[in-house]
């Protein structure tokens, strides 16, 4: 069956929480995130998302199973974490959104959902008037145990799709990794873009 993709906001949100939280858990277990996820944590923390004004849900359907999603919503709406780099640089966030993750089931990767994830965002962003649109990624030692020998960084479809890194923006967030007792705090790089 073909996938198709459908950009929910409001209440719609609501209903696809539980799927979302369940799909975020299985692909963030994965390198580059090693996330030791709980459900209700996650089901918190997607409430507090949609509740956010102008929020979307991107959701990539097969038939009603939602396969993969990819999250956007102002940036001033963010957590504190997230909004520093700009706030501490008394850099204005209300024309910016913020991308929260893309996450796809592996057997449904290579088909161009990916780019379809960023369209609907983008559409979204410059839909409520942002001019900018950003996200944060982990940085990861290049080292790192965990690290498949075979993992293609996403650096070059970012930069593809007109994302650039802005040097030294950049935040903490803690997660507890599977191999770890506790949370730890990652580093998350900050890209940004032009709409
Ligand atoms: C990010 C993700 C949603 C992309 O999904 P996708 O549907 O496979 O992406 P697309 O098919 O649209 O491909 C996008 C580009 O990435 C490239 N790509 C495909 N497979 C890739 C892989 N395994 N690793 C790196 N890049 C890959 C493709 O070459 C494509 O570029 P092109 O347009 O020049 O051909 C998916 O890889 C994923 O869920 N990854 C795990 C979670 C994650 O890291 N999310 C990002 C941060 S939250």
């Amino acid at each position: 069956m073909a996938v198709t993709i459908r950009s929910l906001t409001g209440e719609e949100i609501e209903a696809a929480i539980p799927a979302l939280a369940a799909l975020r858990i299985a692909v963030f277990a994965e390198w580059p995130y090693l996330y030791d996820g709980d459900l209700a944590y996650e089901e918190g923390y997607l409430r507090e998302f949609a509740a956010a004004p102008d929020a979307v849900l991107v959701a990539a359907m097969d038939g009603e199973r939602i396969i993969g999603a990819a999250t956007a919503s102002p940036m001033a709406a963010q957590k504190e974490e997230f909004r520093r780099p700009f706030e501490e640089r008394s850099l204005a966030t209300q024309d910016m959104f913020y991308f929260g993750e893309s996450v796809l089931l592996p057997e449904y990767r290579g088909q161009g959902i990916g780019h379809a994830f960023f369209d609907h965002r983008e559409a979204q962003a410059s839909k409520c008037g942002a001019q900018t649109a950003c996200f944060a990624a982990v940085v990861r030692p290049a080292d790192h145990p965990d690290r498949p020998a075979d993992y293609r960084p996403l650096d070059a479809f970012w930069q593809a799709r007109g994302y650039e890194k802005v040097p030294g923006f950049e935040t903490g967030l803690a997660w507890k990794d599977h191999r770890d007792a506790a949370e730890t705090e990652k580093l998350m790089q900050y890209w940004m873009r032009t709409l």
